[in-house]
């Protein structure tokens, strides 16, 4: 049996938990002292996972740069992604090999182009809500990975969540408001009492130059 995958879900926020306006518009929410916190922390963890949607709207590197200077380690960087919506030319895969886990109707021209351009096309099981996460995280085990950093939008940090498979929230919180028109950090959990809510427990709470760093663990 393949060792658990520990799960810690990133979120860098407005104080009122919104991730971007509703244009979409997101960088930079945080500072730089948040920034840098988090290329520290996907140096310290086995993958960083993200979602389709991030890819489209920020086509970012995903790599571990602590300090401005590229680990020594790289995560193993990864995304969720149905339907293989994520561009042979983005920014992710100029980096090295990246693992895209997909369903199981995509274009085979789909899975070549992907492939040639470095990436790794995974089928996974996929229903309505995207591919499942928890197979998702059973391939990171069968791979010796037992650490996953969850770095995406809402829908994404909503699944994990709805999964009950996030162990830690780092939360970074920036002193602004986006109010309710702002993409919220956490799309819809569906759910129907409050006794079903997730629970979490603060472990830590810093000052990360004008934000504030929170750890919550699984209680
Ligand atoms: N501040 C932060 O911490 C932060 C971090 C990352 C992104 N963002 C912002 O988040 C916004 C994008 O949000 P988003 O919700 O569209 O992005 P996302 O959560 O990264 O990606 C969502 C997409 O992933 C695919 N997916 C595949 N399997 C999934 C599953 N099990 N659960 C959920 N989704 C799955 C779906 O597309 P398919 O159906 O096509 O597969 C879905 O639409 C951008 O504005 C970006 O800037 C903020």
């Amino acid at each position: 049996m393949n060792a658990p995958v520990r799960v810690t879900l990133k979120l860098a926020t407005s104080l009122d938990a919104r991730i971007a306006l509703a244009s979409g518009e997101s960088k930079w929410i945080t500072g730089p002292e948040a920034r840098d916190a988090v290329h520290h922390l996907r140096a310290d963890h086995d993958v960083v996972l993200t979602g389709v949607g991030t890819i489209l709207a920020d086509d970012p590197l995903m790599t571990a740069r602590p300090g401005g200077e590229p680990a020594a380690r790289q995560p193993l960087r990864a995304v969720l992604d149905t339907h293989l919506r994520t561009p042979p030319g983005c920014a992710l895969l100029t980096q090295g090999p990246a693992v895209l886990f997909h369903g199981d109707d995509v274009p085979a021209s789909a899975v070549k182009a992907l492939e040639a351009a470095g990436a790794r096309c995974v089928e996974r099981r996929a229903g309505p809500s995207g591919v499942d996460i928890v197979e998702v995280l059973e391939w990171f085990a069968s791979e010796s990975s037992s650490s996953v950093l969850v770095e995406a939008g809402g829908r994404v940090a909503a699944s994990a969540i709805r999964a009950r498979v996030v162990d830690r929230i780092e939360w970074f919180r920036a002193p602004v408001l986006l109010g309710g028109d702002g993409l919220p950090a956490m799309a819809a959990l569906g759910l129907e009492t409050l006794g079903a809510a997730p629970m979490f427990r603060r472990t830590d709470t810093s000052a990360c130059g004008a934000d504030i760093r929170e750890t919550w663990e699984r209680a």
